[in-house]
Order: C-alpha cells, then structure tokens, then sequence
C-alpha cells in the first residue's frame, strides 16, 4: 500500500536567474541563464512525495492564470489528487523571484498571491482525505491560520503532522504543539527561538512542548540534526555535487514524510529525506529538480 499523504501548502511560479554571483544592494549583475518552472514549498513537497511513490492530495490555491495552468499540470503528471485545490476568483498564483549563484546558493522572494487566501473552509472540505492520511505536512507559505488549522484537524484525527516552519516567523506555542515533527533549518531555528549562539541542539530543545514531538533541523553539506525528549542525533547527507540547491528542504521533507509513513524508524527516515534532498541539489530547478524513488534507492544502495 502506497503512502497516503496530504500537503496543504503554496504554489508558485519559479522565475529562476543563474549567475556568478548574488548582487549587492543597487547593483546590476549580468544572469547566465532565466528560467520559469513550477516551485512553492507545498507543491515542490506534494511532487517529490508522489516522486517517491506516495499517494498525495494537495490542498492549496492558485489564481485563473497561466500559471495556475502550470501548476494543474505538473500535478496532474504527477498524479496528484487536486480535488481540493481552489481557484482562488481574486489573487493570482504565487510567484517567486529565484537568483541562484555559482555555488548552487539561491536568494528568494516570494509573492504569494491566491497562497494567503488558503482558508480553514478548504480545509475543513478535506476532512475526509485528511483523515485517512498517514502524514499531514504544511509549511507557512500560504495563510498562517489555515496550517494551523490544518494541523489541529489532523491531530484531532490523530494523525501525524509535519510542520515545515519556511519561511520562518514566529509561531504560536498551541500551533508549535500541533506539530509531531518540525523541520527548521538553521535560519529558520534561529527566527523561530530568537536565539543565537547556542549549539542546534539547545535551540531545537527549547521548541519542544510535549512527548512525541521531534525537532528534525536541516544542516545542508552536515545532513541534519533530530532532537527530542529521548535524545539527540546528528545524521550525514551524502557527497554530491551543488548544482542548485533550491527545494533542497522541500525535498527533505517529502522524504522524510515519505519513510516516516512507510513505517521507517527516525534514522532511516532521515537518511532516506537526506538522499533524497541529495538527489534534487544535483540539477537545476526545484519541482523539476525532485527525484524519483528509484534515483533515491540506488543512491541509498551505493553508499
Ligand atoms: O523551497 C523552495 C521554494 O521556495 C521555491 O520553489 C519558491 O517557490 C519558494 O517557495
């Protein structure tokens, strides 16, 4: 049986510049290559978990535009249940300005339109799926109310929950409470806490509230840190080669989501989200960047 998981997250259009390097404030750099493609933290999540062979619903909104057009396609390739996405009648689709350097470093911004209009009706219209899932995952690039109610749903399910707190702000400790996993990396740990200075493992223990709760914060080249009520650990990612590396942590998630509901135990887990984030740094892209499961197996295989 498939993994059966549900994304309640954000589409937008990546407008991806290639250049040297980033420019500085006032300065006009010369790009090396544009390119336009599907991103959005939820939608590069719910593709790489279909990638990774799950059963995925996504719940999120885009406007009546083409790149809403985009959107419907890639999920519908990759035969993503799209039941519950609304075309918003006001906003238009998320987009989201993407410099990446030579090193494979990105810098974004994103506006994200229809994303903020996601509300608690197109969630509680998800009931059902949302019930039936094995992983409910979420991030906070659509209406801040929605994921969190979107967690409170699937915890009074009892289901387990992922909350991807990107792009990070602050959260409140109910919301923070809602979420079995969390899944930082280390910016995002230090806006979440507010502290700096302090080992990851500090910082990541101070946003426990509760028992089963795991903080899992991504640490790039040094793989990622998991940290919670019975322990610490720090797991290695695999050697490759930075081409671009945005939807790196999209790709860790799905991974993650993945393995966690195919019954993985949190090592595993966490090494299959790192080979997978492994695989998507390695081309150029961030949707079209997410591997498939087998690319993510005969990587586990070699190493
Ligand atoms: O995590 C990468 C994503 O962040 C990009 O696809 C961009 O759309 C922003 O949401």
């Amino acid at each position: 049986m498939p993994a059966k998981i549900v994304v309640v997250g954000s589409f937008n259009m990546d407008l991806t510049a290639y250049m040297e390097r980033l420019p500085r404030p006032g300065e006009t750099l010369n790009g090396r290559q544009f390119v336009t493609g599907p991103g959005g933290k939820g939608s590069n999540q719910a593709v790489a978990a279909a990638r990774l062979g799950a059963e995925v619903t996504f719940i999120g909104r885009v406007g009546h535009d083409v790149f809403a057009d985009s959107a419907l396609n890639i999920w519908k390739q990759e035969r993503i249940n799209t039941e519950y996405v609304v075309r918003d009648p006001e906003y238009a689709t998320g987009v989201a300005p993407i410099w990446v350097d030579a090193q494979g470093e990105n810098s974004i911004v994103v506006v994200l339109g229809a994303n903020l209009a996601v509300s608690p009706a197109d969630i509680d219209r998800a009931a059902d799926v949302i019930a039936e899932a094995d992983i409910l995952v979420t991030q906070l690039e659509i209406n801040y109310d929605a994921a969190a109610y979107a967690l409170k749903i699937a915890k009074e399910k009892g289901i387990v929950t992922i909350l991807n707190p990107a792009p990070a702000g602050k959260l409140a400790p109910e919301v923070l409470a809602l979420a079995d996993y969390l899944t930082p990396n280390e910016t995002e740990l230090e806006v979440l806490t507010g502290k700096t200075g302090v080992s990851v493992e500090a910082a990541a223990r101070s946003l426990l509230t509760r028992d089963g709760q795991t903080v899992v914060v991504t640490l790039g080249a040094q793989g990622a840190q998991w940290v919670n009520q019975s322990g610490t650990g720090q797991i290695p990612t695999f050697p490759v080669k930075v081409v671009d590396s945005t939807g790196a942590g999209d790709a860790f998630n799905a991974g993650l989501a993945v393995a966690l509901a195919e019954g993985k135990n949190l090592t595993d887990a966490i090494t299959f989200a790192n080979a997978t984030a492994g695989l998507c740094v390695t081309k150029p892209g961030t949707t079209l960047s997410m591997p498939r499961r087998d690319e993510v197996e005969a990587l586990l295989k070699r190493n």
